[in-house]
């Protein structure tokens, strides 16, 4: 039991410090992001209803992006929906999901 533990607490340190090595890890980012999927990857970013804009976030820079979930996470750039959204995210999410978006290019999302 000891030693299934201490396996589990090696190898989750070597997924952690390889994420940090990169900064943020698109593998990663690409599994959470795919809720954003639901409002941001829908065609001609509109909602069906009630209908509203959701701006585009794939291929927006990686600074970017982690500015804006920050700002929304702290309250800083108010959005009831994001703000909610940004709150189930981790440092490290924010992280991974700017390197996966940003990644995107021209691709949907
Ligand atoms: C329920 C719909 C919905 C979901 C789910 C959603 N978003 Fe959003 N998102 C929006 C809307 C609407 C805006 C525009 C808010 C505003 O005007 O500030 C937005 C704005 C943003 C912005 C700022 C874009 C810009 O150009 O300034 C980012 C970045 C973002 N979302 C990332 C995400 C991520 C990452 C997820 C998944 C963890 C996610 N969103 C999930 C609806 C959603």
């Amino acid at each position: 039991m000891i030693k299934r533990l201490l396996t589990a607490a090696m190898l989750c340190g070597v997924i952690s410090s390889s994420a940090l090595a990169q900064g943020g890890d698109a593998e990663h980012g690409r599994v959470i992001a795919f809720t954003c999927a639901g409002c941001h990857g829908i065609p001609f970013h509109q909602n069906v209803y009630p209908t509203y804009s959701v701006p585009r976030i794939g291929g927006q820079s990686e600074g970017y992006i982690i500015a804006a979930l920050r700002a929304y996470r702290s309250g800083e750039r108010r959005h009831p929906t994001m703000q909610a959204q940004g709150n189930t995210l981790s440092d490290q999410d924010i992280l991974d999901i700017a390197a996966y978006l940003s990644e995107l290019g021209d691709r949907q999302q």
